[in-house]
């Protein structure tokens, strides 16, 4: 716990992630207190030209620029952060030195969260020269936090596993999907499990399938390069879509603990029937116009092939052959360049067995659905079917609906959330090595395949096959307001 204060060893302490994502949550979290006291950060990167005060005064810009600063907050880093230099194996005994001696001036206990913002290429260096002079253990508890990509497929994440298992027990080790931390995505178990209301008709008897959208208006930035070696399968699917897949179809854990619900999540990777090549659509999207402007298409982009073959849109059909999702699919959808940004989960359900209005001349009847807006707009609506008043009999789908800003004002962001679950010590939003196994045995199949790509125009939903997947089974892509 908190209790006696904690140490953030910062690797990678200088990069753009940690400027933009890192440096200002923890600052934020520290100086509110949530990351107990004593507090202090220790900032390392290879750069040699960096000391305590460039390294203080960079964090203090990156906080202010993400509108967190204040009067104090010089001060604060002054006081409360320092930076070490580590590029070969000799400057990892003066940091076991460093470290000890910021604990004892500081009068902390040994509490430590190492952060790996880095690229895995990095890590075992890192672990084993970490391990070599003794700074994975240490008098209070020691705790890894590592990002995404967790390996590039199922050999790769496996050594990834190993590498940080030299140093590291799995207890001790926090890998991040940021997916997890954002409070829509928590709430989906409680939504499940808390409501009893949902949890007995979220089976095969009541639900026709089940649609989890990640849409993203933006491109690739400047991430070419990165993208390149990466493709949507990997950066979006593997991780962030597949751990939504999971919390809602998993069972009912036996406590909500991270064992037991992690457990439950395995299940359903285990569970997840082989994707097949017709159950899987990878497109690229060419030049089009989102929100009103022109934009480029994937090959224009910097750093990126003329010619290149890379993934940016991904739709496929999953089944999770349990006793209770047999036979009910489950439709996943992300890509870049689509008209908006959104993230949806939703649930329709079956129609009803006889269809007593559609005899009356009335419209289609839509069916059932729960929709879960997970991003932006978070909230949820029920739609259901009323009779509009008067004559003709005609029936109208409208909302129940929950808004979260409504409620409750303004979200926590996900880093926040999961800063501070690696100093409470709760790993149960945070991804087990046996969850990263469990999704790469799914996929690595798939890109070792080489699927064809298909072409889309930025600003359209994805190339038309996405759209024949769920025309196939009799079904289409729904979109909320
Ligand atoms: C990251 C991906 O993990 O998630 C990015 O690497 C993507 O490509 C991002 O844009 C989306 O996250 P969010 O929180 O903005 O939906």
């Amino acid at each position: 716990m908190s209790d006696n204060g904690v140490l953030f060893v910062l690797f990678g302490a200088t990069g753009d992630l940690a400027r933009r994502e890192l440096v200002p949550w923890i600052v934020d979290l520290a100086r509110r207190g949530t990351l107990g006291e004593p507090f202090r950060l220790l900032g390392v990167a290879r750069d040699p030209a960096m000391d305590d005060a460039g390294f203080q005064k960079l964090v203090a810009e990156s906080v202010t620029a993400a509108g967190r600063g204040g009067d104090d907050l010089a001060a604060w880093c002054g006081k409360h952060v320092r930076f070490h230099t580590a590029y070969e194996p000799g400057h990892y005994d003066d940091m076991a030195r460093l470290v000890r001696s910021i604990e004892q001036d500081g009068g902390l206990s040994g509490n430590r969260a190492y952060y790996l913002s880095l690229p895995p290429s990095a890590f075992a260096q890192v672990i084993d020269e970490m391990g070599r002079v003794g700074l994975a253990k240490s008098p209070g508890w020691t705790r890894l936090v590592i990002e995404k990509p967790f390996g590039r497929d199922l050999d790769s994440a496996q050594a990834l596993n190993a590498t940080v298992h030299r140093a590291f027990d799995e207890s001790q080790i926090y890998r991040i999907d940021h997916f997890v931390g954002k409070e829509t995505v928590q709430n989906l178990l409680v939504f499940r499990f808390a409501n009893p209301l949902f949890e007995s008709v979220w089976n095969r008897d009541r639900i026709a399938h089940v649609q989890i959208t990640v849409a993203e208006d933006i491109g690739i930035k400047t991430r070419g390069a990165f993208y390149e070696q990466t493709g949507c399968l990997r950066d979006m699917v593997q991780n962030h879509l597949t751990q939504l897949l999971t919390m809602v179809a998993m069972e009912v854990p036996a406590a909500y603990d991270a064992d037991s619900v992690r457990f439950e999540k395995v299940k359903v990777l285990r569970s997840m029937a082989p994707l097949e090549e017709d159950d899987v659509v990878f497109g690229q999207y060419a030049a089009g116009v989102v929100h009103g402007k022109p934009v480029h298409g994937y090959r224009e982009e910097g750093d990126v092939a003329k010619d290149s073959t890379v993934e940016t849109f991904v739709a496929l059909r999953a089944h999770v052959n349990t006793w209770r999702w047999h036979g009910v699919p489950f439709y996943l959808r992300t890509g870049k360049r689509l008209p908006r940004r959104l993230t949806e989960i939703v649930v329709t359900f079956k129609e009803p067995p006889v269809r007593l209005f559609e005899t009356m001349q009335c419209r289609l009847v839509p069916p059932n659905r729960l929709v879960m807006r997970l991003q932006p707009d978070e909230g949820f609506s029920l739609l259901f079917d009323v009779k509009r008043p008067g004559e003709p009999l005609l029936l109208e789908n409208l909302p129940l609906h929950f808004d979260y800003a409504e409620a409750f004002g303004a979200l926590p962001t996900a880093y926040e959330t999961l800063l501070a679950e690696v100093v409470q010590g709760d790993q149960t939003l945070f991804v087990h090595a046996d969850e990263v196994i469990g999704s790469w045995k799914k996929y690595t199949p798939l890109l070792e395949r080489g699927l064809p790509v298909h072409h889309y125009s930025a600003g359209s939903w994805g190339p038309a096959e996405a759209d024949a997947l769920l025309a196939r089974d009799g079904h289409a892509w729904y979109v909320g307001k």
